[in-house]
């Protein structure tokens, strides 16, 4: 398996969508995305959103892509998301996936490594990124690549109508 990184473009949208859906095995209780219901999310209108947002030239949004370059999908994919208020706009929320066929290979931690070079060049100071309490390859993750843990976020996400969880805050200041 030969994967490559490289900037998401437009017409990405549907194979990101795709990527984040064949990772629903019907089992909304054990999903290892606890933001969003992959299955139900990646609607037309919303992958065409994702490629609207692709073909901006704006320098505080990036999304890489990890290409499985044997089937040309998209095995992961990163994303920073900056802020636009003048006090904190050398800030940045990012996000990552891999799909569960491609974990445990390091590819997260190349895709985010990546990440922290494009926000240094986009001359963003800090990236933050909120991540579920259970959600343990994510804060190894965070944590490896030098995120700090700065707080706790209380019922931060809601699962279901009474069931929700809290979230760490990380952040990482680029040097
Ligand atoms: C978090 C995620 C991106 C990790 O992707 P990955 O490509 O498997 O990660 P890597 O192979 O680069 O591993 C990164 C670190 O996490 C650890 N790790 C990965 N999956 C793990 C798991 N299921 N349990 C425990 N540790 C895990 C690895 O061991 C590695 O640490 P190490 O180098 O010290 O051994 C992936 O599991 C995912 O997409 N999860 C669902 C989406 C999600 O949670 N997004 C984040 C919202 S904040």
């Amino acid at each position: 398996m030969k994967i490559f990184i490289r900037k998401g473009k437009p017409g990405d949208g549907k194979a990101i969508a795709a990527s984040l859906k064949e990772c629903c095995n019907g089992e909304c209780k054990d999903c290892f995305n606890r933001y969003l219901c992959n299955e139900k999310s990646f609607t037309e209108k919303n992958i065409s959103r994702i490629d609207k947002r692709l073909s901006l030239k704006d320098e505080r949004y990036c999304v890489l892509v990890a290409i499985d370059k044997d089937n040309d999908k998209i095995a992961g994919f990163c994303s920073f998301i900056g802020n636009r208020l003048e006090r904190t706009e050398h800030r940045a929320e990012c996000g990552w996936f891999v799909n569960i066929n491609y974990a445990r290979k390091g590819i997260a931690t190349k895709l985010l490594t990546k990440l922290l070079i494009e926000a240094r060049k986009s001359g963003l100071r800090k990236l933050e990124a909120e991540v579920a309490v259970d959600n343990l390859a994510s804060v190894k993750l965070a944590e490896k690549l030098g995120f700090v843990r700065e707080g706790l976020k209380k019922d931060s996400i809601k699962l279901s109508e009474k069931r929700f969880i809290d979230s760490f805050l990380y952040g990482k200041v680029l040097s």
